[in-house]
């Protein structure tokens, strides 16, 4: 799975292992809380994704076994 993302957003591939569920989950809800530098404030609202709370559930838990 290497390679996933990185080059409008960050490399998602080993997140787990790099990120808590707390951090995770605000990163999608809430992605302006914080910028990870070297990169532009261009990621998405989940409204404007469509991520319904289910949705952004099974993504926290998928990204956090990314390690
Ligand atoms: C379901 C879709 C998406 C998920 C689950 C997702 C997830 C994430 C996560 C977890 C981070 C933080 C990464 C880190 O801390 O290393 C991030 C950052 C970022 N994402 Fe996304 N992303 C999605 C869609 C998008 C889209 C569509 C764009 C651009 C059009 C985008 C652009 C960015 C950018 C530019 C950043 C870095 C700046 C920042 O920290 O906000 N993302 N994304």
């Amino acid at each position: 799975m290497k390679g996933i993302g990185g080059r409008v957003g960050p490399d998602l591939t080993d997140l787990g292992a790099r990120r808590n569920t707390v951090y995770i989950r605000q990163s999608i809800e809430d992605p302006g809380a914080y910028i990870v530098p070297g990169y532009q404030p261009d990621m998405p609202s989940p409204d404007k994704l469509r991520l319904s709370a289910s949705d952004i559930d099974n993504l926290v838990a998928f990204l956090a076994g990314l390690k």
